[in-house]
């Protein structure tokens, strides 16, 4: 049975580009896999922690100098590089903000990317798999457009998972929500208008 790892992280709960377009991902990667396991960190429900200095003891201390209160420290990150460790495939939703990713999701690469866990000297400790992320934007950050070069998020995205292992990874670049925002278009032509490249990514996953 494949389990599916399903990460969120717009502010939006409605008309989030993002979540919508990750559902439509969801709906059919069911189809595909009808005994699949669906599971969802919402990041806008974990609340995740920032990295302490206890923490980074508990990271990186040889065993018998981690204390209790950086062993506790770790308890977040255990479960999220569990949950990640078990997932078959991946699918992450990211509102564009400030030219990257949320600061929700940065706690969370934080936390899993871990020494002796997700990565080591060698490199990435993570098997490889089919990873969707979908990133929704106000303005276009697609190949030849004015701003490409002040998308942040993509970059930071395939560099940190390559890091941990994961380099089958597809990006739709959800871009130009501003004319949502001003009326110009209704959200559901946008949505409608990306379910293409959407349909294309499930699709990749159905064959990997
Ligand atoms: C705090 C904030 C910062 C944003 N920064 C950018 C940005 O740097 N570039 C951009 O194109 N759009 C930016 N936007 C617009 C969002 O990326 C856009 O509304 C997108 O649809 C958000 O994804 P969502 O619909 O899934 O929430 C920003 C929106 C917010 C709320």
């Amino acid at each position: 049975m494949l389990t599916l790892l399903n990460i969120q992280s717009s502010p939006r709960i409605n008309n989030s580009l993002s979540r919508v377009l990750s559902d439509k991902f969801i709906e059919q990667w069911k189809i595909d896999n009808p005994d699949g396991c669906v599971v969802t960190r919402d990041l806008m429900k974990s609340e995740l922690p920032y990295i302490t200095q206890a923490w980074l003891g508990g990271a990186f201390f040889p065993p018998e100098k981690q204390t209790p209160e950086m062993l506790a420290e770790m308890h977040v990150s255990d479960e999220l590089v569990a949950e990640l460790k078990a997932a078959d495939q991946v699918v992450i939703g990211v509102p564009m903000h400030n030219f990257t990713v949320p600061a929700n999701l940065k706690t969370y690469f934080d936390q899993v990317v871990r020494f002796k866990h997700t990565y080591n000297l060698d490199g990435g400790m993570l098997d490889d798999k089919p990873t969707t992320i979908i990133i929704a934007s106000g303005r276009l950050y697609t190949p030849g457009a004015p701003e490409e070069q002040c998308d942040y998020a993509s970059g930071f995205l395939k560099c940190v998972l390559a890091y941990m292992g994961i380099r089958n990874i597809r990006i739709v670049l959800a871009g130009g929500m501003r004319a949502v925002n001003f009326g110009q278009e209704t959200f559901e032509n946008y949505v409608e208008k990306y379910l293409p490249e959407i349909l294309l990514a499930a699709n990749e996953h159905r064959l990997a």
